[in-house]
């Protein structure tokens, strides 16, 4: 449907690249600080923290944009939309964080969304100077076209959270399949020892983890972007075993999944594991559909 068919034209415009290529030092530069990172992405949250981030911006913005069609309101729709300028610092600096572990066509819808969400700002910015010297009008005008500029460059980024799975969990599909009753995964002594390993569930691949008799068992494709885990190194973290990812350095700790580093902020599925007889058994809780 016109115009969400250019949407999806983005993420094939190479052109974008060269773009993305000027701004990815910068942002890898301003993003080396793990643990500012971390926070970020959201890991404490266990969610995204970018979309709980832009609520800010966009409700001052879209409640301003109520005050201004009163003139007598206008003061208060000033007053929100410097709360939206604010606000909108933060959800930038989240923002360009998830988009530096994106892969090539996120980056590229990703990029239009910030040069849209950039224009907008600089409108509501504009709105705000003109406010101060008395030329509301023509800050309410300036508002209005923001707020349009902001909602196109939201819609281009729903595409890429949504369309493009920038956002989603890449690991609850496959949990999602496996089966939903204790089934046997194969021998303990098949099993590498104190080295990543990997088994079928299903249709579904897991990682194993052997400490002689204790094992741990989690899905195998990375929540955040499907790396194969088993592919990754085992580390210490904080004094938990933990696995990173090999693609974009997510850590997750083995016994529980729980994302202990970015940029994954959601957790790997763990599974229930019986050893018993010398045989490796296994079930999903919660999680499995049958
Ligand atoms: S795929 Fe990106 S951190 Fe695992």
């Amino acid at each position: 449907m016109w115009p969400f068919h250019l949407i999806d034209r983005l993420e094939n415009a190479s052109a974008l690249d060269a773009v993305a290529a000027r701004i990815k030092p910068v942002v890898e530069k301003a993003t080396s600080n793990r643990t500012v990172t971390d926070a970020l992405h959201g890991v404490w949250l266990g969610h995204p923290l970018h979309p709980v981030l832009v609520q800010v911006p966009v409700g001052a913005w879209t409640s301003a944009a109520v005050l201004d069609a009163v003139p007598a309101m206008r003061p208060a729709a000033g007053l929100l939309i410097g709360v939206g300028i604010a606000g909108a610092a933060p959800a930038i600096a989240s923002g360009w964080t998830d988009w530096s572990q994106q892969d090539t066509q996120q980056q590229r819808t990703g990029v239009v969304h910030a040069i849209g969400n950039t224009i907008a700002l600089t409108l509501y910015a504009g709105s705000l100077y003109a406010r101060r010297r008395n030329r509301v009008g023509v800050g309410a005008a300036l508002a209005y076209t923001g707020y349009a500029v902001a909602a196109a460059s939201a819609t281009i980024g729903g595409h890429l959270a949504y369309r493009q799975a920038a956002g989603p969990s890449h690991a609850v599909p496959h949990a999602e399949i496996a089966p939903a009753d204790w089934t046997d995964i194969g021998a303990l002594s098949d099993l590498p020892d104190g080295t990543p390993g990997s088994a079928r569930l299903g249709e579904v691949d897991l990682l194993v983890v052997r400490r002689g008799q204790q094992v741990d068992v989690l899905v195998d494709r990375c929540s955040h972007a499907s790396a194969p885990l088993h592919e990754g190194e085992l580390v210490t973290e904080r004094g938990r075993l933990c696995i990173a990812c090999p693609w974009h350095g997510s850590v997750f700790d083995v016994q529980t999944g729980r994302a202990v580093h970015g940029p994954a902020t959601a957790p790997q599925p763990a599974l229930d594991v019986r050893v018993e007889d010398g045989r490796v058994r296994v079930r999903l809780p919660g999680l499995s559909l049958g």
